[in-house]
């Protein structure tokens, strides 16, 4: 038995920003953010509603959707940058939320990586027969941490939360190949200063288009495949002209790709789940299907694998 998805869920806010909103309240334009990003609108959460309010929706669907009770559920792991509080963990508040057992729940700071990095620990889990069912939650309210004085960042996030239940799957299904990095000497390029995200944007456009490509390439060498047995890229959904450059260097056509950046931006340690939950309700993924997903982010960090749908 390997290690696969049972069931994905998502939260998004209400509240729409668009481009034309923002041109409103700083010096920016519909057409800037459009064509160096692809970015058209993104969901901004309300002041009443935290990291951990958004985390929890998106559990209770991926839960109902694996088809399981959350006393089923064996690990909770909560990716986010921007948890309700320092501590205690956004897993622990989820787990007492869920009424979940007394089970092991931890969060994970990997920044926009923090899915696949969930994913894979999960997996050892999984395969070692440890633990049956992992939910792994990717969930970031940015609007909080972002300077709406400063256009470089303010226009490229947003708010979601997005899950998935990952568990045993028969033969041949579930993650097949995997690989996790980082880069600590690139820190300096993306994080928190006091109360806001900073960025050198062009230094993470570059490390971006290259690692994200290489992993790629990296994850379907391990599993012994080839381009064309590619279903679907599912990347981190930073930019699109960052996803495109991985898109290209995988070699694989347009319409493989998964976007959802255009309605709801970047949306850190969510995109990657948030644009799978959104396939599946779409009916765009088969069972069988080849997945390949990458993720790149703060840190530096970086994750890949290569997975086959289906339970
Ligand atoms: N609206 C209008 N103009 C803007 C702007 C905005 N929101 N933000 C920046 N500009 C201006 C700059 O001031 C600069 O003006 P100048 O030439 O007069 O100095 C010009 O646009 C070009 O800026 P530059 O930074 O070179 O643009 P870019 O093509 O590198 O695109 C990013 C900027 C941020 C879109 C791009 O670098 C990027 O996506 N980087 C990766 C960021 C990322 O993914 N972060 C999250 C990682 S998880």
């Amino acid at each position: 038995m390997s290690a696969g998805i049972l069931g994905v869920g998502k939260f998004i806010p209400e509240r729409v920003v668009t481009n034309f909103d923002l041109e409103k309240k700083m010096d920016t334009s519909d057409e800037w953010i459009r064509t160096r990003t692809g970015i058209q609108e993104r969901r901004i959460a309300d002041e009443k509603t935290n990291t951990s309010d958004m985390a929890f929706a998106a559990a209770k669907d991926a839960i109902k959707n694996a088809g399981i009770r959350a006393t089923d559920l064996d690990m909770i792991l909560v990716a986010t940058v921007t948890p309700d509080q320092p501590f205690p963990s956004m897993a622990c508040m989820l787990q007492d939320r869920l009424g979940a057992g007394h089970v092991a729940a931890m969060d994970i700071s990997a920044a926009c990586s923090g899915c696949i990095y969930g994913m894979i620990t999960a997996k050892q889990f999984i395969d070692s027969g440890v633990y049956k069912h992992v939910l792994v939650v990717g969930v970031e309210k940015l609007s909080k941490i972002t300077n709406w004085e400063d256009r470089t960042t303010a226009v490229l996030f947003g708010d979601a939360a997005a899950a998935v239940v990952l568990g045993p799957v028969s033969e041949g299904r579930g993650i097949i190949s995997w690989e996790l990095g980082s880069d600590g000497s690139g820190g300096k390029n993306l994080y928190q200063d006091g109360p806001f995200i900073k960025m050198n944007g062009r230094e993470v456009f570059k490390f971006a288009v290259r690692q994200m490509g290489e992993s790629a390439v990296h994850v379907v060498e391990k599993a012994g495949l080839k381009k064309e047995d590619i279903d679907f890229l599912i990347p981190h959904q930073a930019n699109i002209r960052i996803m495109e450059a991985s898109r290209e260097r995988l070699g694989i056509p347009e319409e493989k790709m998964i976007k959802s950046i255009h309605k709801y931006g970047n949306t850190s340690s969510s995109s990657i789940p948030l644009a799978l939950a959104d396939a599946v309700e779409e009916g765009r993924i088969k069972e069988d299907d080849l997945i390949v997903m990458v993720g790149f982010g703060g840190g530096l960090t970086w994750g890949a694998l290569t997975l086959r749908w289906g339970r």
